[in-house]
């Protein structure tokens, strides 16, 4: 990309990843037919097609919608050649345990945002009744039917919460789960999850309260907005200063990032589908923690840096959810930024111009935000390793292109 266009337009955003990959998981839970729509047209949703059709499901992803046939007898193992390529296949632990009784499922490594463990989702699978091992890279886990208890989480784990939610649901008894994560994404399964005929309370609060059913039926249902990708845009509207209306986007998901962007000298009007972002002059620095929902999300904490870096003044940003977060800090300092970390701070001093260089994309977070720091950096900005960013941005290049953005993208040949 060549820095120096300003954002300005519309863009329309579809429904969450985060949320997607769940909801496809939990569809195992209702032998029939489940029609999910507004799912992102990512490489992950692919991946969990094709770990679905492994445990027999038939599994359709076209337009934006998923058509999946799940059979009364379905396979419980997922395999590590899938497990490793998508991390949140982990999800499909608490739905298989609930419905075959047993699950073998790859244990998924760390990755490029640190070491993430499992200890929370399988604490908590053991207090519902599984007995869990862990034998030549699989968790094995084996229950009868499994039973409702109350479960206190150490951590709001997103991962943990969904598993254990979608492990209680068939449960017998009331499981209650304590200090769960409260993510949209969370209330989006949970919707889900009640329209197949679940019992659950409390989404969007720290308890959930889960009465387990017999069964559940299929059902069809559309993903809730994708908050990281709105929040992204709004952040590349700050970044360029320029002016971006995000559709199909819950400003209420964003407020704390939104709010930051208004500290930061941006004006924030809600639209009626959305929310427009504004920025007229060079952004102030301000500072920001990542915390679990509703704090600020850490899945903008790499935009947010690029944004502080060139913004007027010092910024102090706390990272508090992945310990490897800051590894893409390296690259954006490529592009001349003036970062240094110490431990989960990061000390952000805005300059008023990147310059551009050829950097590496190494998550899909981390991708992105490269990407608006190049909108902001004199002459070209070369991000490798674009797959990242695939794997959470569906159209990504062309909507910039569509905002004012130069930007193409390239295929090149690799060095062996
Ligand atoms: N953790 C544990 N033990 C556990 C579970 C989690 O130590 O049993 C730790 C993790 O290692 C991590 C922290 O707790 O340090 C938070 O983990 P959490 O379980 O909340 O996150 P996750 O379910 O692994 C999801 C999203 C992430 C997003 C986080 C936080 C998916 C597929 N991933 O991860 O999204 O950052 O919640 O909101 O839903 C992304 O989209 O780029 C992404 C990384």
């Amino acid at each position: 990309m060549r820095g120096g266009a300003r954002l300005a337009g519309e863009v329309s955003v579809t429904g969450a990843k985060n949320s997607a990959l769940k909801l496809m998981a939990a569809a195992l839970l209702a032998p029939g037919h489940c029609t999910l729509t507004a799912v992102p047209e990512i490489a992950d949703v692919a991946i969990m097609a094709e770990l679905l059709r492994r445990l027999r499901c038939a599994a359709t992803v076209a337009d934006g919608t998923v058509e999946l046939d799940v059979p009364d007898r379905i396979e419980s193992e997922a395999d590590y050649d899938l497990v490793r390529r998508l991390r949140a296949s982990i999800c499909v632990l608490g739905p298989l345990l609930a419905r075959c009784g047993e699950a073998r499922v790859a244990l998924p490594g760390g990755d490029n945002i640190g070491s993430r463990g499992l200890d929370m989702h399988i604490g908590g699978l053991e207090r519902l009744g599984a007995v869990i091992t862990s034998e030549h890279g699989f968790l094995v886990a084996t229950a009868g039917r499994l039973t409702g208890t109350t479960i206190w989480l150490e951590f709001p784990s997103v991962g943990a919460t969904e598993n254990l939610l979608t492990a209680a649901v068939l449960a017998k008894g009331t499981t209650v789960i304590d200090n769960a994560a409260r993510e949209p994404e969370i209330g989006d399964l949970v919707a889900m999850l009640n329209s197949m005929g679940a019992q659950v309370n409390g989404a969007g609060s720290s308890t959930l309260v889960i009465d387990g059913v017999d069964a559940l039926s299929p059902v069809a249902h559309q993903t809730v907005p994708d908050r990281v990708v709105a929040g992204t845009w709004a952040i590349g509207a700050a970044i360029t200063r320029g002016d971006v209306t995000v559709r199909n986007a819950v400003p209420g998901h964003l407020e704390i990032a939104l709010d930051k962007l208004v500290s930061a000298g941006a004006t924030v009007e809600t639209t009626v589908d959305g929310f427009r972002v504004c920025m007229q002059q060079r952004p102030r620095s301000v500072d920001v923690v990542t915390l679990p929902y509703p704090g600020f999300p850490t899945d903008l904490q790499p935009a947010i840096i690029a944004l502080a870096a060139v913004s007027d003044g010092a910024a102090m940003v706390t990272e508090n959810i992945f310990e490897g977060r800051f590894m893409f800090i390296d690259e954006l300092v490529r592009l001349g930024a003036d970062v240094r970390t110490d431990g989960h701070h990061a000390v952000v001093r805005g300059r008023p111009r990147l310059s551009g260089a050829p950097v590496r994309a190494t998550d899909i977070r981390a991708g992105a935000a490269l990407v608006l720091a190049g909108l902001v950096a004199d002459g070209v900005t070369d991000v490798a390793e674009v797959h990242h960013i695939d794997r959470g941005y569906a159209g990504f290049v062309p909507q910039l292109q569509a905002l004012g953005a130069d930007v193409e993208r390239i295929e090149v040949d690799v060095c062996p």
